[in-house]
């Protein structure tokens, strides 16, 4: 092994253009904001409730109107740049809590309720769409004329009139998102899990790297722990073909089309992600007895599985990966030593997609600045009509 800098006064860790190598590069990218992603679980969004979303250090207020519909924008207040999250839900506009100003779900200025001074400004914010499924708020952070040529990745299963049980288990977690990624598709963490065992055999079948996509299919016993032999029938579950999926910037994986997930992300920052794990299962049988259970009965075990069976499970998850993060602030520069290709792979396809959205962004502010051919200058009066708003 190579030697590195121990040293107390040691720099941060390397941007993305300083990074000398790929998990230097994985660990500070970011993720492309032209995807769906998941702001909020549906339920901790209450009517007349305004809330505070992060994505990639980019503040969004959420509110949910007394009609019930969620609407999201940039959150500032266009007149002093307060957050409009210090303020409050009203009908169906979002008042900041400084001078009153309210905003509509547009992003529009509706009420100025005080003196205008003869000044009738037209204001209207940033706004994203918002569409709500499986039980949580997404929305499309980057350029809303995107959001129609991506898709909230459907899932039949938990759609038709006899869904598979379900349920969503959601995490704040203080590390990197690539970090999480690494850690979700490599079953060579076992140990980590000894006393829960969700899974056991990590013999790595096959990889395939597409553009957008890495696809393994590994050899693995899913829910492997003895006690829950109680609610798996082993006898028709017992193949142990586990595809994962990194399908950018989401994942998934599918165990004999037994048990399936899929994991939503929304990175805040270099050190903290939200984490929505998506889970749905087939069937499970009746404890002690041949018999499948009923699938009106399965969802709310499910939710209890979830809460008192997962969750501390992946808790463990949770740690390691804060721990992980802990270890990289302190060694980035230490040599890398990784053994699973998995991990070179996931790396991979973060780093790209990255790299492409950043090329996507010059060309677009390129293409800003160069004036379209017979396009006015904006003259004199116009720029000080401008500053004399922005002033106002
Ligand atoms: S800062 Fe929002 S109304 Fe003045
Ligand atoms: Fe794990």
């Amino acid at each position: 092994m190579g030697k590195h800098d121990y040293g107390h006064n040691k720099p941060a860790p390397p941007s993305f253009d300083e990074a000398n190598n790929l998990r230097q590069r994985a660990r500070v990218a970011g993720m492309d904001p032209n995807y769906w992603y998941p702001a909020l679980m549906s339920r901790d969004l209450a009517v007349g409730a305004v809330k505070e979303v992060i994505f990639w250090h980019r503040s969004f207020a959420f509110f949910r109107g007394q009609d019930g519909v969620v609407r999201a924008m940039e959150n500032r207040c266009a007149h002093r740049n307060l957050k409009l999250t210090e303020g409050q839900v009203e009908g169906c506009t979002l008042r900041c809590a400084y001078h009153g100003w309210a905003y509509d779900g547009e992003g529009c200025l509706v009420d100025m309720p005080h003196n205008d001074f003869g000044k009738k400004l037209k204001i209207a914010l940033e706004t994203f769409p918002v569409a709500e499924r499986y039980g949580m708020i997404f929305f499309f952070p980057g350029d809303p004329a995107l959001s129609s040529k991506r898709e909230i990745p459907s899932i039949p299963e938990i759609e038709g009139a006899d869904p598979w049980a379900h349920g969503v288990l959601d995490f704040h977690w203080h590390g990197h998102h690539s970090m999480i990624l690494d850690n979700v598709s490599d079953f060579t963490h076992g140990y980590l899990h000894r006393k829960w065992r969700p899974f056991e055999g990590d013999q790595l079948l096959g990889l395939e790297e597409g553009d957008d996509q890495v696809l393994l299919q590994y050899n693995t016993k899913i829910a492997a722990a003895k006690i829950m032999d109680v609610l798996i029938d082993r006898k028709s579950h017992a193949g142990t073909s586990h595809y994962s999926c990194y399908q950018y910037p989401y994942q998934w994986s599918n165990t004999e089309e037994f048990v399936k997930h899929w994991l939503f992300l929304r990175p805040i920052d270099e050190r903290n992600t939200m984490v929505f794990f998506l889970f749905y299962y087939s069937d499970f049988k009746v404890p002690f007895l041949p018999l499948k259970l009923p699938r009106k009965l399965m969802t709310p075990l499910v939710r209890l599985g979830h809460e008192y069976l997962v969750r501390p499970l992946f808790n463990e998850d949770g740690w390691a990966v804060q721990k992980e993060q802990e270890g990289y602030d302190a060694h980035w520069d230490a040599p890398l030593a990784e053994v699973n290709p998995q991990v070179h792979a996931y790396q991979r396809l973060t780093v790209r997609k990255w790299e492409a959205y950043l090329e996507s962004q010059k060309l677009n502010q390129i293409k800003r600045k160069k004036p379209a051919r017979g396009a006015a200058k904006p003259d004199a009066d116009a720029r000080e009509q401008n500053s004399e708003n922005a002033d106002a």
